[in-house]
């Protein structure tokens, strides 16, 4: 993980710090920057959330060089010293890395036979120490060649007026404004300075000031690269009267759908659709990590239900060892909301190494994994800043339904536009007062059947990263095969129920928990009767709509009870600690 932001102009401190509040979603474990005028570094750097920096930094008008990074820690704990930026042993160069440099502990063994001596833990620091030398393209390119493993590297020296660069495996992008020029692991950093960008490949590497960009191939060939335009709506900075960016997030879901009705009508998607029908193939893969492998299993269950085919869903990090039948029959549709999940990524590589027909379903179309893909369905949901995935999730279950509903030859603007106008967010009085039962209890289960499964995965998954409670879920007829041993009064258990013939085998095993003690609460769009009414401490009902986006509308609510149970605990759901947004090492 982690987000590196280089910058060229003048007020260098705080458009640094502005890209850092951009790239935070990438990890907030510490942040830091260094900047170069005359000759000379300043360094500010901060343990904890990229506020932490703001008190430290000292602004400043005048034209400099700076780079920056956003930390989410793997190599070394949390602290000033494995914060970034690190420097050469002589200190005249300074480097962010976003990335993994695996043979590190054999580079750093041969520098400390050396001499050098190495202040903190981390593999990037290793980097920092390779550059004992004049920085040019040469050493770069010297350097670059020591490396295996994933890096976007960002680095200046106190004798350049460049900001020098390589990338494999990482994302990285430059882009030059009128008055500046910058790099970042993500194009929303170039937003309000710059209207096009540059997309660096792996193995890439070279410089840049504010008046020119030089790039080097991977067969150390200059390449001329035209910039892409910046497409403006996907920032999302403002809170816009929400406490946090999940709860904004989670009523986006309505727009995301608004915005998927009219894309999805137009021609360039149409062609995209189109393209897909020509396809043979006889099997399918929906492949994801996380609340994207989620929306992957509720494809799929769309999916098998219109095809006669093989439909697999699986963990992009498992689907290696799994020795599946993946050839060019395979149609491998690879769902990440960033697109640059490196576990996804990888399984993309594995998946197109064995002749599969590859696809993607992302909210980021310059994204790693929508560039490798020979078609990118976009989720059109806008930038996604909670680190708990939510409005994604709602619109990549709505792009899956259309490509099955478009496969099978069906019309799927009616149906969308119908749901559109039945979905329901849940009650809030009644969500905040189970949340607050909530919080007081240290381990919560979630079950159902069929889809409802589903939802109850990726609502135990959104409770966990968000409140720390322990949570599980479990399919409804599982239960008794061992689970309920763990039932008594000290658990509250969460009974998802959407589809009319599994509702009353479900209840019969809610029934099951009753009868141990547990507390009961159930989420559902059915009616009840005043048994079943009596028999739960808590129901929540939102209202019903067509069969296939159940598992869409209850998901809501269960979102908002995490939000609501996170917020009761005192956390800041937006930033659960240990986590980050876009998991760029495997
Ligand atoms: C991380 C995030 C999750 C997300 C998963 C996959 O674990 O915290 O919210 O679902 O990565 O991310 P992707 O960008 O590939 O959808």
């Amino acid at each position: 993980m982690c987000g590196i932001i280089g910058y060229i102009g003048s007020n260098v401190e705080s458009n640094l710090y502005l890209g850092l509040e951009r790239l935070e979603y990438r990890g907030y474990d510490s942040s830091g920057m260094t900047i170069k005028r005359n000759n000379d570094f300043t360094t500010y750097k901060a343990t904890g959330v990229v506020e932490k920096l703001k008190s430290t930094i000292k602004e400043n008008e005048e034209f400099g060089i700076g780079i920056a990074h956003t930390r989410w820690a793997t190599h070394g704990q949390i602290s000033i010293e494995n914060c970034h930026p690190h420097f050469s042993s002589n200190g005249s160069t300074a480097l962010v890395h976003n990335g993994i440099i695996e043979n590190y502990e054999e580079l750093k063994d041969d520098l400390i036979k050396k001499g050098k001596y190495f202040y903190g833990q981390t593999d990037s620091e290793v980097i920092a120490k390779l550059f004992d030398c004049k920085l040019d393209i040469n050493n770069l390119r010297r350097v670059k060649k020591k490396l295996v493993g994933s890096y976007a590297l960002a680095i200046i020296s106190k004798n350049s007026d460049y900001i020098y660069f390589a990338k494999n495996k990482s994302p990285l992008y430059i882009a030059l404004g009128s008055e500046c020029a910058l790099i970042a692991s993500d194009p929303s950093c170039f937003v309000g300075f710059a209207d096009g960008y540059i997309t660096l490949e792996d193995g890439e590497y070279g410089k840049f000031s504010q008046k020119e960009v030089i790039i080097y191939d991977k067969n150390d060939k200059i390449v001329k690269k035209q910039p892409q335009k910046l497409d403006f709506s996907f920032i999302n900075e403002e809170k816009s009267g929400y406490q946090h960016f999940m709860l904004k997030e989670i009523y986006q879901s309505r727009l995301a759908l608004e915005k998927i009705m009219e894309v999805y009508r137009s021609y360039d998607i149409k062609e995209k659709l189109k393209e897909l029908k020509n396809y043979e193939f006889d099997r399918i893969y929906l492949i994801g990590c996380g609340t994207a492998y989620h929306a992957g299993l509720i494809g799929g269950s769309y999916m098998r239900e219109a095809f006669n085919i093989d439909v697999f869903c699986e963990i992009a990090s498992e689907i290696m060892y799994k020795n599946l039948n993946i050839d060019e029959k395979s149609l491998c549709i690879f769902i990440s909301q960033s697109g640059e999940t490196a576990d996804t990524l990888a399984a993309l590589e594995y998946c197109k190494s064995r002749g599969g027909i590859i696809v993607a379903v992302t909210n980021t179309e310059y994204s790693s994994i929508a560039r490798k893909a020979s078609i990118n369905f976009p989720i059109c949901a806008g930038q996604e800043k909670a680190v708990a995935s939510t409005k994604a999730y709602f619109a990549q279950c709505i792009v899956l339904y259309i490509l099955t509903s478009y496969l099978k030859g069906n019309d799927y603007i009616l149906p969308l536009y119908n749901f559109k106008r039945q979905i329901d967010f849940g009650d809030d009085n009644i969500l905040k007062t189970l949340a607050e039962k909530l919080a007081g209890y240290d381990k919560v289960f979630f079950i159902g059947r069929g889809r409802d499964y589903i939802t109850a995965q990726e609502a135990s998954l959104k409770l966990k990263e968000i409140t720390y409670i322990f949570s599980t879920a479990q399919p409804s007829g599982e239960l008794k095969h061992g689970v309920i041993a763990l039932i008594d009064k000290s658990v509250p258990v969460i009974v998802i129920a959407t589809d009319e013939n599994l509702f009353n085998k479900t209840l019969n095993n809610a029934y099951e928990i009753k009868a141990r003690g547990g507390k009961l609460v159930l989420f559902t769009t059915l009616n009840t009767d005043s048994e079943t009414e009596k028999a739960f401490d808590y129901i929540i009902k939102v209202k019903k709509p067509e069969k296939d986006f159940m598992p869409l509308q209850i998901i809501l609510s269960l979102q908002k009870l995490a939000y609501f149970t996170a917020v009761t605990k005192g956390y800041d759901p937006d930033k659960p600690r240990n986590l980050a947004k876009s998991v760029t090492v495997e």
